[in-house]
């Protein structure tokens, strides 16, 4: 099995999350996994850059963990790669250190599957909103692979969904990523 980096990107994993820690609580018992807890390693957003491209280094496979936040990553995931994913470390003629490696997005989407195509309620497909981290892949040299995507993932009480529910999807997807860092 590679060494598999996981960077989580949840603001409050312990106190606020209901399906990343299912899925992250599950992960972590796999051998050679590392989790990078973005925001509680860096709450004032300012990375050890050199801490993290070794541990991006070390790893054959990197997979971003988060909750899908605006469409997008949470900030703090666009804000690593900014300071971290430099010219001549991830991409320009000698930036290949990323090159070769597995790259897996995972993430969990408050709205349903259905919001998520043209002339739903969200109207684009997910896999249009998540096409700069593909193209980051494409440009870093990794190999993209097919998201780990689960909708349906917001619970409020009483207004989004049922817990059992949210939880047994959660735990769906938690199984399917151990199953893909297993087999890598
Ligand atoms: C700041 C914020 C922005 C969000 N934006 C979206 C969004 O754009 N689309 C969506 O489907 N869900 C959105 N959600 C719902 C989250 O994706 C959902 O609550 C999360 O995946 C659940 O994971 P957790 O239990 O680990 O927090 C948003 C939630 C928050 C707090």
């Amino acid at each position: 099995m590679k060494k598999t980096l996981v960077v989580l990107a949840h603001p409050s994993i312990e106190k606020r999350s209901l399906a990343n820690k299912i899925i992250i609580e599950k992960i972590r018992t796999l051998e050679g996994v590392k989790i990078k807890n973005l925001y509680q390693e860096y709450p004032s957003f300012q990375f050890n850059i050199e801490t993290e491209q070794a541990a991006l280094t070390e790893a054959g496979s990197i997979v971003f963990q988060f909750p899908f936040y605006w469409y997008s990553i949470p900030g703090i995931l666009k804000e690593w790669m900014d300071q971290v994913l430099k010219h001549g470390f991830a991409f320009g003629s000698t930036g290949d250190k990323l090159k070769g490696k597995q790259f897996l997005v995972s993430t969990t989407i408050g709205g349903p599957a259905d919001a998520y195509r043209e002339g739903g309620s969200n109207n684009f497909p997910i896999n249009d909103l998540l096409k700069p981290l593909q193209q980051m892949a494409n440009l870093t040299g990794m190999k993209y692979n097919t998201p780990l995507v689960s909708h349906s993932m917001i619970y409020v009480p009483g207004v989004y969904n049922k817990k059992e529910e949210v939880e047994q999807r959660a735990k769906d997807h938690a199984q399917r990523l151990y199953d893909y860092i297993a087999a890598s």
